[in-house]
C-alpha cells in the first residue's frame, strides 16, 4: 500500500513537472562507510521500484569535503551531476550561483510546507523558493560507548565533563584507548562544536559560531574550550591521524576503545555491525551539552539540467520526502526524519530520543547548526576555522595562538 502511495505521489511530481520519460539519476555524495551505503541502498530501491536507474556517484571523504571539490570540478566542467548530497551553507552557495533547479511545484504537491521545520527550510529554500529536499536531521552532539567495557570498568553515564574526565581516565588506566577518533579536519572540528557548546553554553554557541562575534571569539571562555580541545587529545591513541570515522567507530565496536564522540551516523555503523542500542552501545549527549542539539540535515539538491526539473529529478525529490521513505532511511542512517509530522515508532531508542530532542531543542530555542558540518557558517569561514582547530589538536599552537587565530581567520574570510 506504501509503495503504491508513493508511486502515485511521484507520478503525480512527473506530471506537474510536465515531463514524460524517466531516465537515471546520476547522484553525487559521501555515504561510503557500511551503514551510510546500506541507508542509501534504501532510496536506490525506491527509485528502482519506480523504474529509474541510479548511477552511482561515490566520493569518499566525511563531512563532504573532497565531495564538494569534486561537484566544483564537475560543474565547472559543464558536467554537473543530476542530484547531489549537500549541506547547510552550501547549498546557498551554489543556489546563490543560480545553479540548483527550482523544486516548488513539487514542494507544493506535497505540502513540504507544512511539514519541514523553519531550522532546515532556511537551507531548502533561497529567495522563498525550493532547491533541496531534506533527507534527514542528524544531530552531532553524541557520545557513543560500548556498554561492555563501561560495565566491566564501573563507568556510570558521564553527565558533566568532570564526570566525562573521570571515566576517560578510567579507561587509560585499563589500557584502552579512552577516546576513539580520526584526526581529519571536520573530525576535529566535530569535536570543538561539541566541546565549545559545553564550555560556553548555548549563548556562547550562537556569538561564536553563527554570529562570529569578534569579542566571544577572543574570549578567555574560547581558550578554555581550545583548553579543553588539548585534553581530549590526551585521550586519543597514537594512530589518529588520517584515520576515517568509520575506523574509529569500529574500535568502539570492537572493544579497543570506549567512547567516540561523533554525530548519529556512528549509529548506522553500530546497527550494520548487528549491534543493538543499550544492549551493546550507548548513545548520549555530549556532557553538559544535554538540553541542546547542533544538527545537520543531508539534503539533495538538482542541479539545473534546462528549463523544468527533470523528470527523474523530480521523482527523486518526491521520493526523498515521502514519509514512508524517511522511515526507512532513518532508521538505517542513524538520523532522524526531516518532517516533523511522522510517527516514529518503529525507530531504536536513540533515534526516538533523538527526534523528540530535536524537535524540543526547535521550540525552546535549544537548536543550532553544526559549525563542523556546514550549518553554522559559510564554507570559507569553515575552512579557515577547521585549519586553527586541527593545527591546535597537533599541537602546532597553544591555546593562546589558537584564539587569535581563530579571531584573524574569521575577520578574513568572513
Ligand atoms: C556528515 C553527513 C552524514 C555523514 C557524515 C560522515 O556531514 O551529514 O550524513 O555522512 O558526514 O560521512
Amino acid at each position: 500500500m506504501r509503495r503504491l502511495t508513493m508511486t502515485m505521489t511521484a507520478t503525480a511530481a512527473l506530471m506537474t513537472a510536465g515531463m514524460t520519460h524517466a531516465a537515471d539519476v546520476e547522484v553525487l555524495h559521501w555515504w561510503t562507510a557500511g551503514g551510510e551505503a546500506a541507508a542509501l541502498n534504501v532510496l536506490k530501491e525506491d527509485l528502482a521500484g519506480q523504474g529509474i536507474g541510479w548511477e552511482d556517484m561515490p566520493v569518499a571523504g566525511g563531512g563532504g569535503t573532497q565531495a564538494m571539490t569534486v561537484l566544483r570540478a564537475r560543474v565547472t566542467s559543464g558536467n554537473a551531476p543530476t542530484a547531489v548530497q549537500m549541506l547547510g551553507f552550501d547549498i546557498t552557495d551554489w543556489a546563490k550561483e543560480g545553479a540548483l533547479a527550482n523544486l516548488n511545484d513539487i514542494a507544493a504537491e506535497n505540502g513540504w510546507d507544512e511539514v519541514v521545520p523553519a531550522a532546515l527550510q532556511k537551507f531548502s529554500k533561497y529567495d522563498g523558493e525550493w532547491v533541496a529536499a531534506p533527507v534527514n536531521v542528524h544531530s552531532t552532539n553524541w557520545v557513543w560507548a560500548d556498554k561492555s567495557l563501561m560495565d566491566e570498568l564501573g563507568i556510570d553515564q558521564p553527565q558533566t565533563w568532570d564526570d566525562f574526565i573521570a571515566a576517560l581516565d578510567k579507561a587509560k588506566e585499563a589500557g584502552l584507548t579512552p577516546l576513539a577518533h580520526g584526526g581529519q579536519a571536520w573530525q576535529d572540528g566535530t569535536l570543538f562544536d561539541a566541546v565549545l557548546l559545553a564550555t560556553g553554553g548555548p549563548d556562547f554557541y550562537q556569538k561564536t559560531m553563527i554570529d562570529l562575534d569578534p569579542e566571544a571569539l577572543g574570549s578567555d571562555t574560547m581558550k578554555q574550550v581550545f583548553d579543553r580541545m588539548g585534553v581530549l587529545r590526551g585521550y586519543v591513541d597514537d594512530n589518529f591521524s588520517g584515520r576515517d570515522w568509520n575506523l574509529a567507530t569500529a574500535m568502539v565496536i570492537n572493544d579497543e576503545a570506549v567512547f567516540q564522540m561523533m554525530g548519529d551516523w556512528a549509529k548506522g555503523e553500530f546497527l550494520n555491525a548487528g549491534q543493538t542500542p543499550g544492549e551493546d552501545f550507548l548513545c548520549f549527549r555530549f556532557p553538559d551539552t544535554q538540553e541542546q542539539v547542533l544538527f545537520n540535515s543531508d539534503q539533495f539538491a538538482m542541479f539545473s539540467q534546462g528549463d523544468a526539473v527533470s523528470d527523474e529529478q523530480a521523482a527523486l525529490a518526491t521520493a526523498i520526502m515521502s514519509p514512508g521513505f524517511q522511515i526507512a532511511f532513518n532508521k538505517v542512517k542513524g538520523s532522524v526524519p526531516a518532517r516533523t509530522d511522522l510517527d516514529v515508532g518503529e525507530l531504536d531508542a536513540c533515534g526516538q530520543q533523538g527526534y523528540e530532542e530535536f524537535k524540543a531543542a526547535a521550540s525552546s530555542g535549544n537548536l543550532f547548526g553544526s559549525f563542523a558540518h556546514g550549518h553554522a557558517n559559510p564554507a570559507g569561514v569553515k575552512n579557515a576555522m577547521y585549519d586553527v582547530i586541527t593545527a591546535h589538536f597537533n599541537g602546532e599552537y597553544d591555546s593562546e595562538t589558537a584564539v587569535e587565530e581563530l579571531v584573524t581567520a574569521v575577520e578574513i574570510n568572513m
